[in-house]
C-alpha cells in the first residue's frame, strides 16, 4: 500500500502520559549501490537509490523520557554519545525534531535524554547519521504505539523510514534488511520519495553473506557536509543526465540483484561510485575526495579481478574510504591478495 505525506500526520491527543519512559532501539548503517546525490523540498531525493544494509554497523540508542506538565514549543533534549554529552550533535537533532513535529506532535510532551553508541569505531568514516537517525525514528514510532490508537504494521514500518529520512536522507534506507530502495521509480513497484521500501522480489542467493570490508584510507570528519554536497546538484551542468542515469541504474541494479548477475552488478556498482565522485569533481565548487591510496586500492581490486577472476568490486561514499564488496566465500583469498597488503585499518561488515 502506498502512503501519502498526510497519512503520517497524527493529531490524536494521548489520554494519559506515563511519567517516565525508557525506550531502546537499534538500527544498521547502509551502503548505497546506486547513490542518492541531490535533493529538493523537505528531504526529497533527486533520484531513486538502492543500498545494502550493513548488519554489523549498528547504532544502539536509548531515550529516557520524562513527561512535562505542559507541552513545550521546542523539544527539550540532551544528546549523549558514548556516555558523553555532545552539544555539537544537538543542532542536527533539533532540526530533525522540528521537521517531524506534524507527524509526531507528542514528542513535545516530554523532556528527552538520548544516549547513543555505535558498534563500529567512532570517526571510522562509517556514516553514523544513517543508523543514528533510523534508531531515533524507531524510538519515536515505539512511543507513538504506546500513546496513540494502533495502526497497521505496514504503516509503522513505512513511517519509521519516513521519519528517518527527515533526519538524513540515507537514513530512510537504514530500517530493513538486506536491500532497500528509496525514491519513486515508475518501473519499480511501490517505490516512493517519502520512504524506502524492501524490493518486491527475492534477492538472489549469491548476495547472501555478502561482505563489505571498509578500508579506512582517511578517518574522521567529512570534508564536505552531505547537505552542502547535495546542494551542489541544484545547478550542476550534468544534473539532467545524472538523473536519467540514476533512474536507469536503479532499475538495472534491481535486475542484477534478482538474477544474481554478479558480472553486471560489479560493473554497475563501480560505475555508480565513480559517477558520484565525477559529479563532485565537476560541481562548483568542486571536491576531490579520493586520496592517492583510494585510487591505488581501486587499481589493486581491478587487477585482482582481471588476474584471478574473483568477483570483488568497490564502492565509495562521499569520502576517501573504499568499500570492498564480495561474497564471503572468497574472504580468505582476498585477505591474502588484498587486505594483508594494505597499510590501512579494515573494518569487515556483513550485508
Ligand atoms: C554519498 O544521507 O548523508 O552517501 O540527506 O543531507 O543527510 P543528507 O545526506 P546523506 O547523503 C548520503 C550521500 C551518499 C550516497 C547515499 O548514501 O546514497
Amino acid at each position: 500500500m502506498e502512503f501519502r505525506e498526510q497519512d503520517f500526520i497524527r493529531n490524536a491527543k494521548p489520554n494519559q502520559l506515563p511519567e517516565q519512559l525508557v525506550i531502546n532501539a537499534s538500527a544498521p548503517s547502509n551502503i548505497a549501490l546506486v547513490k542518492y546525490w541531490g535533493k529538493h523540498g523537505l528531504q526529497l531525493p533527486m533520484n531513486p537509490s538502492i543500498s545494502f544494509t550493513l548488519n554489523q554497523a549498528q547504532s544502539l540508542t536509548t531515550a529516557r523520557l520524562t513527561a512535562l506538565d505542559k507541552p513545550v514549543s521546542e523539544v527539550l533534549f540532551k544528546f549523549y554519545f558514548d556516555e558523553k554529552h555532545q552539544p555539537d550533535f544537538e543542532p542536527k537533532i533539533a532540526g530533525f525534531f522540528n521537521k517531524i513535529r506534524d507527524y509526531a506532535p507528542f514528542i513535545t510532551a516530554f523532556q528527552w535524554e538520548i544516549s547513543s553508541r555505535n558498534t563500529f569505531p567512532h570517526s571510522s568514516g562509517i556514516a553514523s547519521s544513517a543508523s543514528g537517525f533510523a534508531a531515533l525514528a524507531k524510538i519515536i514510532i515505539d512511543l507513538e504505539k504506546q500513546l496513540l490508537p494502533l495502526k497497521s504494521d505496514e504503516y509503522y514500518n513505512k513511517k519509521v523510514s519516513f521519519l528517518a529520512r527527515l533526519g538524513s536522507g540515507s537514513a530512510a534506507r537504514s530500517v530493513a534488511h538486506p536491500v532497500m530502495i528509496w525514491g519513486y521509480h515508475p518501473n519499480i513497484k511501490n517505490t516512493s520519495d517519502l520512504y524506502a521500501v524492501l524490493p518486491e522480489f527475492d534477492i538472489h542467493p549469491v548476495f547472501n553473506n555478502f561482505r563489505d570490508s571498509i578500508v579506512l584510507v582517511e578517518k574522521g570528519q567529512k570534508k564536505v557536509s552531505s547537505t552542502a554536497g547535495h546542494n551542489l546538484m541544484n545547478n550542476h551542468p550534468f544534473k539532467d543526465i545524472r538523473k536519467k542515469q540514476a533512474f536507469e541504474h536503479t532499475l538495472q541494479m534491481t535486475k542484477y540483484l534478482e538474477t544474481g548477475d554478479l558480472e553486471n552488478f560489479i560493473k554497475l556498482t563501480e560505475a555508480e561510485a565513480l559517477s558520484l565522485h565525477a559529479l563532485m569533481m565537476t560541481s562548483a565548487p568542486n571536491y576531490i575526495l579520493m586520496q592517492p591510496d583510494t585510487l591505488k586500492i581501486i587499481h589493486q581490486i581491478r587487477e585482482i579481478r582481471k588476474n584471478s577472476g574473483l568477483p570483488v568490486c568497490f564502492t565509495l561514499d562521499a569520502g576517501a574510504n573504499v568499500h570492498v564488496l564480495y561474497p564471503e566465500n572468497i574472504s580468505k583469498q582476498l585477505e591474502e591478495v588484498l587486505f594483508s597488503k594494505i597499510n590501512h585499518e579494515v573494518i569487515h561488515d556483513f550485508v
